[in-house]
């Protein structure tokens, strides 16, 4: 008999519960805590998983518990949302989706996983991947922007990153695909809100990233908060185990979100606890995180004859087949045993000030006045997030304390002197007290230039960080245009730094700005990057995975969106528009500055008929116009022109990048797989249909920016 098959015919039933429940151990809770002192249900066998437990000597001492005082001696399954890095924070998810770069994105996961694992810890609650239109709602800041293509394939890297290819690894994380699924499109952006969106949608922009996740071979998946038009995503038979584990083969483990079982009866699809484990069993999910309701609910379910023990064996197994796979029987003290080399971690924030700086996105940067060059340069700092290191962090810092995350200020101390940098904080990031603008204001006559620091609190995205109005908060629009009109007076350039975990609504910010990077939250080596891209030591080359509005009522606003039967026409009355602020975004999807100036020409398609198997090699030539190397980004979008069913006006499908010096010309090679041209037909099943689809390539989704060419599918 297998050691599984083995363990569950010793098992009573409290101690197969205990395999199917997820206690936290009070660090970083968000939500409800229930579970108290989890070490003596360790001993009982009556919890077999713990959540947020921090510190690779806890972690052993945990285990040991397991081990050497529990019955059975299985050992514990800890995991902890390892959302952007560990104790080394990389860059906000939607921040490094915007350095469009899959090696980096999968580095950082393999690097968070060697810290987290150097910790103790076996697998991550992430990555996160839902796809998300609507600013508004705060997880943005987790997720890998607007586009399913994209998510899918940050999916893939962040799969292998934080798993590598042996599970069983000391330094590999099993990775929780998360949060399954359409939880993005919560109503008016509100947290945790209901979801009602098409079949199509769902198929076409939710699940794709999922899809990836899976076959990338993620170990685990976390249903949702929310429900998807009123079935709960914890309770959801037809996507758990239809889609998930019957239509794609998933043999892992199904981990509830926080407390969500209990949650059933909140939506009010349970009576009782009995009543919501039900539920959540047969749907598929494994492990109940934090309801107890699989402890408590589960054995007055079975005497009720709602649920099986075959049921509750099923999961029990492949709980424990998740256990084996990352070698925790073999050696459950592997993870945690030594403590990283200190060049490990040198090298670690090496490679988060590299991401960092390749995350940032340059929105605006006008007369060329960046990069600051000017020797004997002397820079005024000012704003609530100038110096603010526990906000450099951003939402989900995972064990990573406030202190020790490069502020700006002290990156530009560090590259230009203490006495080449002036420095005060005008008004908090929140708060009406302006008490402290005159002194800052005074600062700008004595600088060359002006580092406006402003934007969110890293805890103003994130879980629970809904927010409806997407300008600056507190007092800081009103500290900022004081900036503006002191320098304008002085005539001398205003950068703005905006840090926020969402696009934020600011045109006027843009307008007045003589530059303006978007720098969401880059992590612990946000001042360093920051410093290095404004001094042009590294050229910034980050793009937009989102779209950003000029008025929160453009909200849901992205690029893959259908045609109208009336687009928008100025000339007439009745078209798809506005009166009140213009269709267009204030920065589309893909769009970022660099310090070089891109032309791109030339666009190469495959002559004749394309099959359904071929994969097409797209040529484009890039040219450096501009007076600095730099690193340009190139997106491929595909239109479906005439098709069954009305497809999005853009679709992305590749992007390349090539650096180029000065003068320099190259080219840039995008492999469109034809397979990737089907589409849902109106059936809901996958289609190939023949005819035209144009290709556009270029700098971003605008339309009017992209060069654009044909081919024609074939019929066989
Ligand atoms: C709730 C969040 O929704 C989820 O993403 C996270 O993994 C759990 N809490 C555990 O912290």
């Amino acid at each position: 008999m297998s050691r599984i098959e083995t363990l569950l015919s010793k098992m009573s039933l409290a101690e197969k519960l205990g395999q199917l429940t997820m206690t936290a151990a009070s660090y970083a809770v968000t939500g409800p805590v229930i579970a108290g002192d989890s070490t003596q249900s360790i001993r009982d066998g009556t919890i077999g998983n713990l959540l947020n437990m921090v510190g690779a000597d806890h972690v052993r001492e945990m285990q040991r518990l397991a081990l050497e005082e529990s019955r059975l001696g299985i050992p514990l399954l800890i995991g902890f949302d390892v959302i952007h890095g560990h104790r080394t924070l990389f860059p906000i998810p939607l921040a490094e989706a915007c350095s469009f770069d899959p090696r980096l994105w999968a580095l950082t996961a393999r690097e968070s996983a060697k810290e987290a694992a150097a910790d103790g810890l076996a697998m991550t609650f992430a990555p996160m991947l839902d796809v998300s239109r609507d600013p508004r709602w705060g997880r943005s800041a987790e997720g890998p922007g607007e586009d399913p293509w994209l998510g899918a394939r940050i999916a893939e890297a962040k799969v292998h990153g934080f798993q590598g290819h042996d599970l069983a690894a000391p330094q590999a994380l099993a990775a929780v695909a998360k949060h399954f699924c359409a939880y993005g499109p919560v109503t008016a952006g509100r947290e945790y809100a209901s979801v009602d969106i098409s079949e199509r949608t769902l198929r076409e922009v939710h699940l794709p990233p999922f899809a990836a996740a899976l076959a990338a071979g993620a170990a685990a998946v976390m249903p949702a908060f929310t429900d998807l038009a009123g079935v709960p995503m914890t309770a959801n038979v037809a996507l758990l185990r239809g889609w998930l584990r019957e239509q794609h083969g998933f043999e892992g483990v199904i981990v509830s979100d926080y407390n969500a079982i209990a949650e059933l009866m909140h939506h009010g699809i349970a009576a009782d606890l009995a009543q919501a484990a039900t539920l959540a069993l047969k749907a598929g999910v494994d492990i109940d995180m934090m309801s107890d309701a699989y402890r408590r609910g589960l054995p007055v379910a079975l005497t009720r004859g709602w649920v099986s023990v075959a049921e509750i064996d099923g999961a029990v197994r492949r709980v424990l087949a998740l256990k084996e796979r990352l070698g925790l029987f073999a050696d459950p003290f592997a993870r945690g045993a030594s403590a990283e080399a200190p060049e490990a971690i040198t090298a670690r924030r090496e490679l988060a000030r590299t991401v960092a700086a390749r995350a940032i996105v340059l929105l605006k940067n006008d007369k060329s006045v960046l990069p600051l060059t000017s020797v004997g340069l002397r820079l005024a700092v000012v704003g609530p997030l100038a110096d603010a290191s526990a906000d450099m962090r951003g939402p989900w810092w995972g064990a990573a304390g406030p202190k020790g995350h490069v502020t700006v200020l002290e990156g530009l101390r560090g590259m230009l002197g203490e006495s080449g940098v002036s420095h005060a904080r005008g008004v908090d990031i929140d708060g009406e007290d302006t008490s402290g603008m005159a002194a800052a204001l005074d600062l700008c006559g004595l600088a060359d230039a002006i580092v406006l620091c402003v934007g969110e609190a890293a805890t103003m995205s994130g879980e629970a960080a809904s927010r409806a109005h997407l300008g600056l908060p507190g007092a800081q629009r009103e500290f900022a245009e004081a900036v503006f009109e002191r320098c304008k007076a002085l005539h001398k350039p205003v950068i703005v730094v905006l840090f926020s975990g969402r696009p934020l609504v600011v045109p006027w910010l843009v307008e007045k700005a003589d530059a303006v990077l978007a720098a969401w939250f880059l992590g612990s080596e946000a001042g360093n990057a920051i410093g290095d891209v404004l001094l042009g030591h590294v050229s910034p080359s980050g793009r937009t995975a989102v779209t950003w509005a000029r008025a929160e009522g453009q909200i849901p606003i992205f690029f893959g969106q259908r045609p109208t039967g009336r687009p928008a026409d100025p000339k007439d009355h009745y078209t798809s528009k506005y009166l009140d602020v213009p269709n267009e975004p204030l920065f589309p999807f893909g769009f970022g500055l660099t310090y070089g100036k891109f032309t791109h020409s030339n666009l190469r398609v495959p002559q004749g008929g394309v099959a359904r198997t071929d994969t097409l090699a797209i040529r484009v030539d890039v040219t450096n116009a501009g007076a600095r190397a730099a690193e340009d980004t190139v997106f491929l979008f595909t239109h479906d022109k005439l098709a069954s069913v009305a497809r999005p006006v853009l679709e992305l499908k590749a992007f390349g990048k090539i650096g180029l010096k000065p003068g320099e010309t190259g080219t840039v090679t995008l492999l469109l797989p034809a397979a990737e041209l089907r589409f849902l037909g109106l059936d809901l099943s996958p289609t190939f249909e023949a005819g035209e689809v144009e290709i556009l390539v270029g700098p971003c989704a605008d339309r009017r920016q992209l060069l654009v060419a044909s081919i024609q599918l074939s019929s066989g």
